[in-house]
């Protein structure tokens, strides 16, 4: 374990594996590089349907991920993330902006030029639940690519999927069976088969093990790491938990309201991170240690995430930053490199070695000294919900760690009544598209690799399904 891998000692993550090959590689050419990103939602009302305001999800996003790297994108919820990741796989149109695969621009490209393109990028979703066709076995699921690409694999399609089944940890056998015959973590793995069906080059995993209950995380984690080494994936992963970020990413971009406002190697971040915001998030990652928890202080901020309709002016944070001063109300700070390969956006970074004398220097989760601004760095031990319990008066950070999705993802799934009929109905789009990111799994992953494929007459299989699941442990279990 490296020290940066150490620092926040967090999580059920780090208790399992050595996550430290994603530090050993080396950077190659630069896979895909975003310039300008924007995403402005205009929101409508009434009747007429008139414009009565614009949501800035995404503000103006530069960033590269290099091929063989992993990228961490974290934040809060509602900064930005996931809109962030749908359009770096075209599944979201940008505002502005370009986004270059391979050195090819991919904004402007109509869905038929995207289609052959789509194949190099795939995504993972956070809520392997209704990322997957419930209608659908196994087999079609992970099989769809093969077919919406036109491409057949030596062997077929069958064989090829039952490999990649085994691949992810899953058995061949499971080809007929439904998603709801397997527990939490199991359909992740289905939902990760398909998305290297097609051996792409890049995987935009959004909160890929949020939804799963934290004793199934590790495992999908290290799961993501091994198949990374052995394809020379490049990851894009996306996550409100800077836990899980830590230990499969080589850089991280830590991002506010709709921007990035600091972007660093892992070690770099997590030793000397520099936005006070980076600050408050990794004082509130839990420390499972009692006697390092007792010795580390936690920041919490006062007052709530803005609105992205209507972001405060110059630096985002100001309304909830220590430090902030007048400078920071009406001149935003350009994201700049400050020390080597780490670029940050504010006036008054922390950690800054002294002779640079940019800014004051504070320990990471210590009080910042003398604070002006209207928020207070307060100091808690204690984990984040009873952290916020105790200090009723304060705002916590958004903690980066937050429970298990509802309804205990990994609980063993329900016997199977299964039919078609008889399985939750997929959220409309409509409502999938205004109300959340993720609740639109399930059409984009379709589209991700085409369009929607139903498949008509399309009867379940005959093995009966048996207790879903159980027989097959995953094989990355840590
Ligand atoms: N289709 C949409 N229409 C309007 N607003 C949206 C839409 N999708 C996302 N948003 C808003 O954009 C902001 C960023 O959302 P999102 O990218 O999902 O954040 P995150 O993934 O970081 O939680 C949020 O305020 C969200 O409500
Ligand atoms: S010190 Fe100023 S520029 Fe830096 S994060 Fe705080 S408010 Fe923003
Ligand atoms: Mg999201």
């Amino acid at each position: 374990m490296t020290e940066g891998a150490r620092a926040g000692d967090d999580v059920n993550v780090a208790q399992t594996g050595e996550p430290e090959a994603a530090s050993r590689r080396e950077p190659g050419d630069v896979l895909v590089r975003v310039r300008g990103l924007r995403k402005h939602f205009p929101i409508r009302s009434g009747m007429t349907r008139r414009r009565a305001g614009t949501v800035k999800a995404v503000d103006g996003l530069d960033f590269d991920i290099r091929e063989g790297e992993t990228l961490g994108l974290v934040g809060e919820s509602g900064c930005g993330k996931s809109t962030t990741g749908r359009m770096v796989m075209r599944l979201l149109e940008p505002s502005e902006g370009t986004i270059e695969f391979g050195g090819r621009d991919l904004t402007g490209l109509s869905r038929g030029q995207l289609r052959p393109l789509r194949r190099d990028f795939q995504m993972i979703f956070q809520d392997p639940q209704s990322s997957l066709n419930p209608r659908h076995t196994v087999g079609t699921i992970v099989g769809l690519p093969f077919r919406l690409q036109k491409v057949t694999p030596e062997g077929g399609v069958k064989k090829a999927v039952q490999e990649l089944l085994e691949l992810v940890g899953l058995s061949p056998e499971h080809y007929n069976r439904y998603p709801h015959e397997f527990s939490g973590g199991q359909r992740q793995r289905i939902g990760i088969a398909r998305a290297l069906a097609l051996r792409p080059k890049l995987v935009v995993a959004d909160e890929p093990v949020s939804a799963l209950d934290v004793s199934i995380q590790a495992q999908v984690v290290n799961l993501l790491d091994d198949l990374q080494s052995e394809f020379g994936l490049t990851y894009l992963i996306i996550a409100h938990d800077l836990s899980v970020v830590r230990h499969t990413s080589d850089r991280v971009a830590v991002m506010y309201l709709g921007k990035i406002v600091e972007i660093a190697d892992r070690e770099d971040l997590y030793t000397s991170p520099k936005h006070p915001y980076t600050v408050a998030l990794m004082s509130a990652v839990p420390v499972p240690d009692p006697a390092r928890r007792e010795s580390r202080d936690r920041i919490l901020l006062k007052g709530d995430v803005p609105s992205p309709m209507d972001p405060p002016p110059a630096c985002r944070f100001h309304t909830r930053c220590w430090k902030a001063q007048d400078i920071c109300k009406t001149r935003e700070p350009p994201l700049a490199e400050l020390t080597t390969r780490h670029q940050v956006a504010c006036h008054f970074p922390e950690n800054m070695p002294a002779e640079d004398g940019a800014g004051e220097a504070v320990l990471l989760g210590k009080r910042a000294p003398g604070g002006t601004g209207p928020a207070v760095a307060a100091v808690a031990a204690g984990e984040g919900a009873e952290a916020a319990a105790e200090s009723p008066a304060e705002t916590v950070v958004e903690t980066p760690v937050e429970s298990p999705a509802e309804g205990g993802a990994d609980a063993p799934a329900e016997p199977a009544a299964g039919t078609a009929g008889k399985t939750p109905a997929e959220p409309s789009a409509e409502t999938s598209a205004r109300t959340s990111a993720e609740g639109d799994a399930a059409a984009s992953v379709e589209s991700s690799t085409g369009t929607p494929a139903e498949t008509p007459g399309e009867t379940p299989a005959e093995d009966s399904p048996k207790a879903p699941g159980k027989d097959t442990p995953p094989t990355s279990a840590p």
